[in-house]
């Protein structure tokens, strides 16, 4: 709304309403406006230290006086003054801007014909425009390969750490994906993985997961990725009976061992405001089903027809990640799987962590407000 001005403004009993001259009218709010007087806001930590219920119900704004820059309200009550900057009013007018809070960009979604991009890893770890193109570009797909990674055991944490925190899990904050005798884990056996999201037993299962490929020299071993977003959108084309049945009903997730028993009961598809914000899927860790007997069968439905369309060529892409390649994937959106491999013909090694999305959306925001764009 910049270059619009306010033509009026109008005491109503609940809220005022400001007509721009872009012949928009826009309703604020009494509460709402009380709540976010400057005055409400500590001057450092510019957290609210405001009392809600130190105001009345009827509270209402008895005068006003609007100039160029900005509105000034005196209140029915306290004797209490507050003056907003007319440009926040604008920026702010919640029926219109509402969904612009997030700052986050729109997912694309991608099938079997999509080739995920390729970062560099100097570029991305040295340049801070490398690292924010890489960022809007994982919000966009949610899968990409770095290359040119040494094969040490840090160049995955320098990675990781551009970013944020790395998050700590049951398999410490770095696994190493390699065939292990007494394995506690699929993952590492050499058998093939079907597609997967890694621990939905998690309260929170991990964001983004890294898997930094140090040999992949044995036979087999491709890597397996499917748009998940793309899938469930599919399924609720299909069929919308099984799409809500795998968002309406919460099915459990355990992994157990001699040191933790992780357990929780999530849906396979999760949709907030009408999006499809995240798929948990891992059938060598979904537990026993627990669903009502009389929606057994149909669930059962619904949960293969998933994962037909997982597995069909119209969604499934598959490479062989080199050494000095890392994959990196949102890991509550897009499902991963591998290959089995002959580990006698060779190393297969891939060290692996994870760094959650808040982690990542807030670096996205740092970047695109400090680089500008
Ligand atoms: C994992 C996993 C994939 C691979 O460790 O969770 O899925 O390629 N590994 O070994
Ligand atoms: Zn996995």
């Amino acid at each position: 709304m910049s270059g619009i001005n306010i033509n009026s403004v109008n005491l109503n009993d609940k809220s005022l309403s400001i007509s721009y001259s872009n012949g928009k009218i826009i309703d604020y709010n009494y509460f709402w406006l009380r709540d976010n007087c400057p005055s409400a806001f500590h001057p450092q930590t510019k957290e609210r230290n405001f009392d809600l219920l130190s105001i009345n119900d009827n509270i209402r704004a008895l005068e006003f006086e609007i100039t160029q820059d900005s509105l000034k309200i005196k209140w029915s009550e306290q004797d209490h003054l507050s003056e907003y900057d007319v440009n926040w009013l604008k920026n702010n007018a919640y029926n219109e801007h509402y969904s612009n809070f997030l700052m986050m960009p729109e997912e694309k979604l991608w099938d079997s014909t999509y080739q995920p991009a390729i970062f560099n890893y100097e570029k991305v770890k040295d340049l801070d425009s490398e690292l924010y193109q890489w960022l809007q570009y994982m919000c966009h797909y949610g899968l990409s390969i770095i290359d040119n990674m040494p094969s040490n055991d840090v160049a995955m944490e320098e990675i990781a750490h551009r970013i944020g925190h790395l998050r700590e899990t049951n398999f410490g904050i770095v696994f190493n994906v390699q065939s292990k005798p007494n394995p506690n884990n699929q993952a590492y056996t050499s058998e093939r993985l079907p597609l997967h999201t890694d621990l939905p037993n998690q309260e929170t299962p991990p964001g983004y997961q890294f898997l930094h490929c140090l040999h992949n020299e044995a036979d087999g071993g491709e890597s397996t990725f499917v748009d998940g977003f793309a899938a469930a959108r599919q399924l609720e084309k299909d069929n919308k009976r099984y799409f809500d049945l795998l968002v309406n009903y919460k099915i459990p997730f355990r992994f157990h061992d001699e040191k933790c028993d992780i357990r929780e009961m999530r849906p396979v598809i999760s949709v907030v405001d009408g999006e499809v914000n995240e798929i948990i899927f891992n059938a060598h860790i979904a537990s026993t089903f627990n669903l009502p007997a009389d929606i057994m069968y149909e669930y059962y439905l619904a949960y293969r027809a998933f994962i037909r369309i997982l597995n069909s060529p119209q969604y499934l892409i598959k490479f062989k990640l080199e050494g000095g390649q890392m994959v990196v994937f949102d890991n509550r959106r897009v499902l991963h799987g591998r290959e089995s491999f002959n580990p006698q013909t060779g190393k297969r090694h891939l060290r692996g962590c994870y760094v959650d999305r808040t982690e990542f959306k807030s670096k996205y925001r740092k970047l695109k407000q400090s680089l500008a764009v």
